[in-house]
C-alpha cells in the first residue's frame, strides 16, 4: 500500500465522482488532503473523511479563477505545512454541440474549465510543491484527450490540451524533482457522464452503445480511478513522468 504519510495533496473538483474518489484514496494512505471544488457539497465529502480519522478540510474553490487559486494552495501550506500532490481534476462535460453551429460561449466555457483551470493550477501549486522539495502533480485528461467523438469538440480540444501541457510540464519541471502525469479514464460513472445522458431523447440507448464500446463492457467505477491517481502521485510511479496513463476497459485500444 502506497505511503503518503506527512505529504499534504490538494484534489479540485472532489466534491463529486473521480476527485472525491481519489481524495479518499490519497487520505486513506495517509496524506492530508485538501478537497476543493465550487460546489459546497465537498464540505460534506471532507467532514465524513474527517469522521474515519482522516486528515481532510474544504475550502470553496473555482479553477477558473486566479484568485480562488491562489488562496486554496495558500491554505493547503498554512493548514499541513507544505504541498506535494496536485490532482487537477476539476472538469465539465459542457453538452452536446455540432461545430457547424457552437456558440464560442459554450466553447471558451469547456476550455476555461479544463484546460485554463489545469493551466492556473500548474502555474499557482507548481512553486509551493517546488519549495517542498518535489512531488507529484496528476492532470485529468480523458480517453477523449486521445481520440475523438462527435459532438464533443471543445471537450476534445482541452483534454487532448490536458495531454501536451501534461508533457511540457515534466519536461520543465524534472530538474525540480516534480513529476507530471496524465490519466485517461474511459466513461466512468458519475453525475459527468449521467447528467450528460440524462440530457438527451436517447439517453438510454446512448448509455448501452457507450458501454459495449469498452470491451470490458461496462463503465468504470470512480474507485478504480482514484486508486490509479493513488498510483501516479506516490513513489510506486517514481519513474513516469510526462505519461499518459489510460484506464479505460479497452476503449482506445481497439
Ligand atoms: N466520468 C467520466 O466518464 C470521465 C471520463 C474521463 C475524464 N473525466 C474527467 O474527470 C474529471 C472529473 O469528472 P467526474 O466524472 O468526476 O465529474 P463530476 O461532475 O462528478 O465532478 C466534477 C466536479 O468538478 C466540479 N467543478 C466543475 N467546474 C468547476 C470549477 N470551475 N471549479 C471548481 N470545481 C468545478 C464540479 O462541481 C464537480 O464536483 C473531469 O475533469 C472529467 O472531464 C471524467
Amino acid at each position: 500500500m502506497a505511503n503518503l504519510h506527512g505529504k499534504t495533496a490538494l484534489v479540485t473538483g472532489a466534491a463529486s465522482g473521480l476527485g472525491a474518489a481519489a481524495a479518499w484514496a490519497l487520505a486513506r494512505s495517509g496524506a492530508a488532503v485538501l478537497l476543493t471544488d465550487r460546489d459546497l457539497a465537498g464540505e460534506e465529502v471532507a467532514v465524513a473523511m474527517a469522521d474515519q480519522g482522516l486528515k481532510a478540510a474544504f475550502r470553496l474553490h473555482d479553477v477558473t479563477s486566479h484568485p480562488d487559486w491562489a488562496a486554496a494552495v495558500e491554505e493547503a501550506v498554512d493548514r499541513f505545512g507544505r504541498l506535494d500532490i496536485l490532482v487537477n481534476n476539476a472538469g465539465i462535460a459542457g453538452g452536446r454541440h455540432e461545430l457547424m453551429d457552437h456558440s464560442f460561449d459554450a466553447w471558451r466555457q469547456v476550455l476555461s474549465v479544463n484546460l485554463d483551470g489545469v493551466f492556473l493550477g500548474l502555474r499557482h501549486a507548481g512553486p509551493r510543491i517546488a519549495a517542498a522539495g518535489g512531488g507529484s502533480v496528476i492532470n485529468v485528461s480523458s480517453i477523449l484527450g486521445k481520440v475523438g467523438m462527435a459532438g464533443a469538440a471543445a471537450y476534445c480540444a482541452s483534454k487532448g490540451g490536458v495531454t501536451l501541457l501534461t508533457k511540457a510540464a515534466a519536461l520543465e519541471w524534472a530538474p525540480h524533482n516534480i513529476r507530471v502525469n496524465s490519466i485517461h479514464p474511459g466513461f466512468i460513472d458519475t453525475p459527468l457522464v449521467a447528467n450528460a445522458l440524462a440530457d438527451r431523447d436517447d439517453g438510454n440507448e446512448m448509455r448501452v452503445a457507450l458501454m459495449a464500446a469498452h470491451p470490458m463492457a461496462r463503465f468504470g467505477m470512480p474507485k478504480e480511478i482514484g486508486e490509479a491517481i493513488l498510483f501516479l502521485a506516490s513513489d510506486a510511479s517514481s519513474f513516469m513522468t510526462g505519461a499518459e496513463l489510460v484506464v479505460d476497459g479497452g476503449y482506445t485500444a481497439q
